[in-house]
């Protein structure tokens, strides 16, 4: 089971994709949460300390991206094996969840991305997953991903909205880039919602698309980020986590294989 959390900038997409990914790890499943954002903010979100002697991220590796990502002639490969690589670089998180930080190829000046979205790109499509094997992607802000073709051949694609037009708008654009790439299941996750009234706007605004939840704003968040922790260590049951809960059965109820 492959799933990408994605959305716009600062909608809660590394919160969400952490606590998921636990929340998933503690119902049984191991669990694969890939860092695909070059601000490397997930160790932090899933609990661990992101200084950590042994996270280096995969692309930081120079030796390891000339072997798998060069070709002689200096273009990058399209394809590079990825067999290996969680057993390489994961680190160990709590609930049964290895983190896989992606990083950025580290050059200096403007340069394309593309070695970065191949690599994303065979890692979703050639990691072999047993039945009870999840990945969680948590996905750089906005589009860019979209136009980069990472969502190809993902089980869900899960856009992080907030009850603003700015992130429906958002959220549009990579629901319809989304059908381009044939992606089979798309839901919509609402997160910072403070009223019915903000319930009832995001889902007017979407009509058609599925809404798997809506997450409360909520205080312990915003106090577990302060203090640098995860929320499922700082108040198990903020009201986030008792929302992400009822997300997580849906998840596993309607989206995982059978
Ligand atoms: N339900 C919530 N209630 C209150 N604050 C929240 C909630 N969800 C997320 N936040 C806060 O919003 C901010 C952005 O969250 P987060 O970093 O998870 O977003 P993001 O989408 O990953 O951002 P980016 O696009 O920068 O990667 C953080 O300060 C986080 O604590
Ligand atoms: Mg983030």
């Amino acid at each position: 089971m492959k799933i990408i959390v994605i959305g716009k900038g600062g909608v809660g997409k590394t919160t969400i994709a952490a606590c998921l990914a636990r929340l998933i790890g503690r119902s049984g499943y191991s669990v694969i949460a890939v860092d695909a954002d070059p601000s490397l903010n997930l160790a932090r979100a899933l609990g661990l300390d992101p200084m950590v002697a042994n996270s280096k991220p995969v692309l930081f590796d120079e030796e390891f991206i000339k072997e798998r990502t060069l070709l002689p002639s200096g273009a990058y490969r399209l394809n590079p094996r990825v067999d290996d690589v969680v057993e390489m670089y994961g680190v160990k998180a709590p609930d049964n969840v290895t983190l896989l930080k992606l990083g950025y190829v580290k050059k200096g000046g403007t340069r394309c991305l593309c070695p970065e979205y191949a690599f994303l790109r065979a890692l979703l499509s050639h990691l072999i997953l047993g039945r009870r094997d999840v990945v969680i992607v948590d996905m750089v802000a906005g589009l860019e991903p979209m136009s980069r073709g990472v969502a190809r051949g993902v089980d869900l694609l899960m856009c992080i909205t907030e009850p603003t037009v700015k992130s429906i708008d958002v959220t549009r654009e990579i629901y319809r880039l989304s059908r381009d790439l044939g992606v089979k299941n798309f839901v919509v996750v609402g997160n910072k919602v403070f009223s019915d009234e903000d319930r009832v706007f995001i889902e007017k605004s979407l009509i058609g698309i599925e809404v798997l939840g809506h997450i409360p704003y909520d205080e312990s968040v915003v106090k577990a980020d302060r203090l640098g922790i995860s929320i499922l260590d700082y108040n198990s049951n903020s009201p986030m986590i008792v929302e992400l809960n009822k997300i997580k059965e849906l998840i596993l109820k309607n989206y995982f294989y059978p």
